[in-house]
Order: C-alpha cells, then sequence, then structure tokens
C-alpha cells in the first residue's frame, strides 16, 4: 500500500470559485482520491484558502472591509461552493485561521537562512506615491524581461510563463489606477534559488534523487520547468505589508515587514495537515505524510502554478534539510497541472457576468451532471471550454441515455417481469464476451485515472455501459419472457448478471458521479447485501459482487433527468446578455 498526499491549490480567499477552477486544480482530484480510496490506499486530501498578500488587502480596503471579515467570508463561500460540487477534502483550513501556520511559514523561513538559503538585500521595489504603498507584482503590468511580451504581470509572464522579478517589468503601470509607479528602495529577503538548485533541485527534477522519484513530468510542466531552471535567479520572499505572516521578529529590521504570500501558501498545505492531524488527537501523525519516503505527494493545480509547484516549494522543501525533528520532507510525486478551462469560448470572468453562477446552476441541474461534463472537457493537454450544448449532450446523450438507461431498463423489467426479486443464476453467462467486454472497459476506468487521464477514464465508462445495453438489447429478455420455461430460465440469468453488473457499475461510477452511485445502491436494496462493505478495498475486485438471489430489489427511479432544449436556450440567452472579456 502506498500513502497518498494529494493537494489542491489553495483558492484565494477573495472571490468565487468557477467551474475553471473546478476544473482546473479541484474536481481532477477529488476523482483521484476518491478512486484510491475506494481502492483501499491510503489518502490525504489537503486543500484550504489562501487568506494572505496584497490582492486581498486591496480588495478589502475597497469594500471597507476588515482583512479577517473579508477573508472570513470568502471562506465560508468557497467551502460551499465545494459542498455544492461534492469535492470533499480530509483536511480544509486557511492560512489566516490554522493556528500553525505563522509557526511552520516562520520556521521554513528561519531555516533557509541559517542554511544560507536566504540572503538579505535592499532592493528597489515599485511604489505608488498616489497610494502611498508599495505595489503587488500582481497589480503591475509591463512589458516582460524575458519574452517582451507586452502584458506581463509583476509576478509572472502569462505568455513565457516565467516567475518574474517585478522590478526588471519594462515601463510598468499599475492596474489599480493607472499611475506610473517608481522604485523605492527597500531591505528584503530573497530566496537563493541558483543555490538550491544545485544542492539537489536539478539533481531531483532530473529524476536523479533516487530517495525521492517523481513521475514523468507532462510536457507542460516540464516545459515550464526546464525554461525556469536554465536561468534561475534569486528571488525576493519578504513584502512591506500589513497583512501577512510576519517576518520572525528576532530578525533584525523584520518590522513591518510580512512573508511573500506565494512562501507561506504551500506551507500552508502542511500546517493545514497539522492541524488535521491535531484535531485526531495524533499532532505527530502530519510527519507520516510529509516526511516518510514511501508518501507520494501529489500536486493538483492550474497551469498558472507550475512554477511554484514543480520549483519554488521543492526548493523550500529540500531547503529544510534535517531541521525538522531530523527528517527531511517529501518532494512532488507528480505534478498533474491542467491547461485553463473557458466557457463558450471566452475566459470565466465573475466581473463581467461571463461565468456560471454556481448557486443558480445547482438549482437546476445536479453535481453529478456537472462532474461528469466537466471530467469529459477537462483541460488535460490543451485548453478547453465548458459549453451549454455539450454539457446537455454529455447529461442527455451520455449519463442518461447509457447509464441511466442501463438502469432503468434493468431494474424496472425486473420489477415487472421477476416481482423485484434477483433471478436465480447458474452462473452459464458470466463468461459472454459482451460481458468480458463491460469488465475491461471498467478495469480500464482505474489504471487510466492513476494515469491521470481522467477523459479516457470517463470514456471507459461510457464504454463499459454500451457493452452492457448491447448485452441486454441482444439477450432480449422480453422476449425471453413471452417464451417457454426454458427461456424464461435463461431470461432470469440475464436478469442476474444485468443486476451484477449494476453492482459494479455502481462502484465504478461513484467516483465521477457520487450521488447517483449511491442511489443506484438504494435501487438494489437487498440484491447488495450490506452495501456499506462493498465501498471499500473489496471494490478492487473486477467482476461483479455475486448478488443474492431471492433478494428484493429497491424502488426503480431516475438516475438522471434529461436537460430540454427549451432550458437550455435560457441558460445560452442569459450568458449572451453578459459581456465576455476578450
Ligand atoms: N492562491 C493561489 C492561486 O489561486 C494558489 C496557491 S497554491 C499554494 O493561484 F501552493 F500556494 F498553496
Ligand atoms: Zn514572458
Amino acid at each position: 500500500m502506498t500513502r497518498y498526499l494529494v493537494t489542491s491549490a489553495l483558492p484565494y480567499a477573495n472571490g468565487p470559485i468557477h467551474f475553471g477552477h473546478i476544473a482546473g486544480a479541484y474536481l481532477p482530484a477529488d476523482l483521484y482520491v476518491r478512486w484510491l480510496k475506494m481502492t483501499g490506499e491510503e489518502v490525504l486530501y489537503v486543500c484550504g484558502t489562501d487568506e494572505y498578500g496584497v490582492a486581498i488587502t486591496l480588495q478589502a480596503d475597497q469594500e471597507g472591509e476588515e482583512y479577517r471579515d473579508y477573508v472570513d467570508r470568502w471562506h465560508q463561500e468557497i467551502k460551499s461552493t465545494f459542498d455544492q460540487f461534492r469535492i470533499e477534502f480530509d483536511a480544509w483550513s486557511g492560512t489566516a485561521r490554522c493556528p500553525h501556520h505563522v509557526s511552520a511559514s516562520q520556521k521554513f523561513f528561519t531555516t533557509l537562512l541559517k542554511k544560507g538559503f536566504v540572503q538579505e538585500k535592499t532592493t528597489s521595489q515599485w511604489y505608488s506615491e498616489d497610494l502611498e504603498r508599495f505595489l503587488p507584482d500582481r497589480y503591475l503590468e509591463g512589458t516582460c524581461p524575458e519574452c517582451a511580451h507586452p502584458e506581463a504581470r509583476g509576478d509572472e509572464c502569462p505568455k513565457c510563463g516565467m516567475w518574474i522579478d517585478a522590478s526588471q517589468l519594462v515601463n510598468p503601470v499599475c492596474t489599480i489606477d493607472s499611475s506610473k509607479p517608481v522604485l523605492r528602495e527597500s531591505l528584503h529577503w530573497y530566496l537563493d534559488l541558483p543555490a538550491l538548485k544545485e544542492n539537489g533541485l536539478a539533481a531531483w527534477y532530473e529524476g536523479e534523487d533516487a530517495e525521492r522519484p517523481h513521475r514523468p513530468w507532462k510536457p507542460n510542466v516540464a516545459g515550464h520547468v526546464e525554461a525556469m531552471l536554465k536561468d534561475i535567479k534569486e528571488r525576493p520572499i519578504t513584502r512591506d505589508l500589513p497583512w501577512g505572516v510576519p517576518v520572525p521578529k528576532d530578525i533584525e529590521s523584520a518590522e513591518g515587514k510580512v512573508l511573500y504570500v506565494w512562501f507561506d501558501a504551500p506551507v500552508g498545505y502542511i500546517s493545514a495537515t497539522m492541524e488535521w492531524a491535531e484535531s485526531k488527537g495524533e499532532p505527530d501523525a502530519w510527519k507520516t505524510w510529509w516526511q516518510s519516503p514511501d508518501s507520494r505527494l501529489v500536486h493538483f493545480i492550474g497551469k498558472d502554478n507550475i512554477a511554484f509547484h514543480a520549483v519554488v516549494f521543492p526548493s523550500m522543501l529540500l531547503g529544510q534539510g534535517n531541521a525538522w525533528d531530523g527528517e527531511p520532507f517529501v518532494l512532488p510525486w507528480a505534478v498533474p497541472a491542467n491547461e485553463f478551462y473557458n466557457l463558450q469560448g471566452k475566459k470565466f470572468s465573475t466581473s463581467s457576468g461571463w461565468h456560471l453562477d454556481s448557486k443558480a446552476f445547482f438549482d437546476s441541474y445536479s453535481a453529478d451532471a456537472a462532474r461528469f461534463h466537466l471530467v469529459m472537457t477537462l483541460p488535460e493537454t490543451a485548453d478547453s471550454e465548458f459549453s451549454w450544448e455539450g454539457f446537455q449532450s454529455t447529461n442527455n446523450s451520455l449519463l442518461a441515455d447509457k447509464l441511466g438507461n442501463f438502469a432503468s431498463r434493468v431494474l424496472k423489467f425486473a420489477s415487472k417481469t421477476f416481482n423485484n426479486k434477483v433471478p436465480h443464476s447458474s452462473g452459464v453467462l458470466d463468461t459472454h464476451p459482451l460481458l468480458a467486454t463491460a469488465d475491461e472497459a471498467f478495469e480500464e476506468i482505474g489504471i487510466r485515472i492513476r494515469e491521470f487521464e481522467f477523459r479516457a477514464a470517463g470514456q471507459a465508462l461510457m464504454r463499459g455501459c454500451d457493452a452492457l445495453n448491447t448485452f441486454f438489447d441482444e439477450q432480449a429478455p422480453w422476449k425471453l419472457a413471452k417464451g417457454d420455461t426454458e427461456d424464461l430460465v435463461l431470461c432470469g440469468e440475464v436478469v442476474e448478471r444485468c443486476i451484477a453488473y449494476l453492482e459494479l457499475l455502481s462502484r465504478r461510477m461513484s467516483p465521477f458521479c457520487p450521488d447517483a452511485a449511491e442511489a443506484l445502491r438504494k435501487m438494489l436494496g437487498e440484491a447488495i447485501g450490506n452495501s456499506d462493505s462493498k465501498w471499500g478495498p473489496e471494490s478492487k475486485a473486477q467482476s461483479p459482487a455475486q448478488v443474492i438471489p431471492g433478494a428484493t430489489l429497491g424502488e426503480p427511479g431516475i438516475l438522471f433527468a434529461k436537460i430540454e432544449d427549451g432550458a437550455l436556450q435560457e441558460e445560452i440567452s442569459r450568458l449572451e446578455g453578459a459581456v465576455p472579456c476578450e
């Protein structure tokens, strides 16, 4: 058994989570976690909100709200969106609320300082004379010093993906008030990435660290990281701000300085794990996850976070050496970064109305339908998008017509023909080639999920349903039911197999559509005995569980309601009333 420590990027507590975020970093992780848990792996899924940083201070100021109240509000709001999508974390916290976060982040900093991987320097930072403050990197726009892209941000270039040193940005303007900032001197601490690269990062990245292996990098990750490693620079990891993790007081000139939000945020994964461990009454349990060599650390992120998860955070972890009770930290085993997810051809934008309001969405549609459609369109290798037409078609032609329809025709038929009881079986159909095809397809689901190929996993689920529908059609039990005794026996054999495969299907579909999976198990009633036990490690077994002959089935029902064309038109018109960003 392997231990999987799974994280999803900590969302900023300054705005709603939309479908684009869900598709990028949360749904694939939730699916992966549900699958691994079902197959008996030890898994911990960690997330929380990213609550510091200058962006949050500016937005809270604008809305006249205290920083803490502001992040509290978004923390709750974001959690309720995750709940609507049935995204379930084991550990959920926030960087400004976790009782371990300040001390853990400060220890990360102090250790790097002691080991010589952090150095103090006085440098120039962009300052707005109008706003009377140093400007956040994210609120600067100018020309990229690396690739000359004219719309680079102060922290990162959307074109070449480089983590930019903001003071090197060419002709910057402040995006808050379009003013031209000036450079002012300030003392800050710099993370010595070139030294960390030489002291283990490059070797680990190249796969030469035998203690800390990783999966082959996805091409989008390798591209970013290799560009960054080639010309890696020291980066400031402190800021002049009233909101953040303070630079430890015992350090000279620390007054008024806080850790850069991108320094403390990933430590949030660790501090949230510490909080989780403490709440279980085993305060040291976090170490099992973060420090034992058989832990596989998996970071689910969007492509804009690659540099931080594949270079900066691993450097911070490496640089801790043995400072934490003598044990080194694990480094990422996989960084399954996704590309961007758009809405009908344009970027999601909450402010312009070009988005899907989750509350309204879930008044009309199910989490299962949303999840499955997102899975089938995930931006795994290239940008992709949500369209209402696509959503309708996934729901109607895949979930309702293939999966839901198989369940309802089998269960209705069993109810009518066999008095809602499981018919007896002699096993004659157990090796039927169409059932073998279904077995293969269902087996592929797990293989694909473990490879982070979630779309292919969804397709395999549908292939399994296709085989089962064909089996039912070819056997035509409704004809057998009208035949002689022999036909009637065969009819029972067909229905028995179909019920057994519904049991298997309920497990295979559950990471994708957890609610419908549970509903299906209810419909199987006593046929599946003590249904709880079927969700555990034994779900690994590929063949369907034995259903209990003679047992009474539950109430057959509809697993996936169809979406009518009229409803769809309404959604599209609503969206077209909004003005998308180009
Ligand atoms: N808040 C960042 C974003 O939304 C992600 C932070 S991930 C972490 O882009 F590693 F820093 F936690
Ligand atoms: Zn660039």
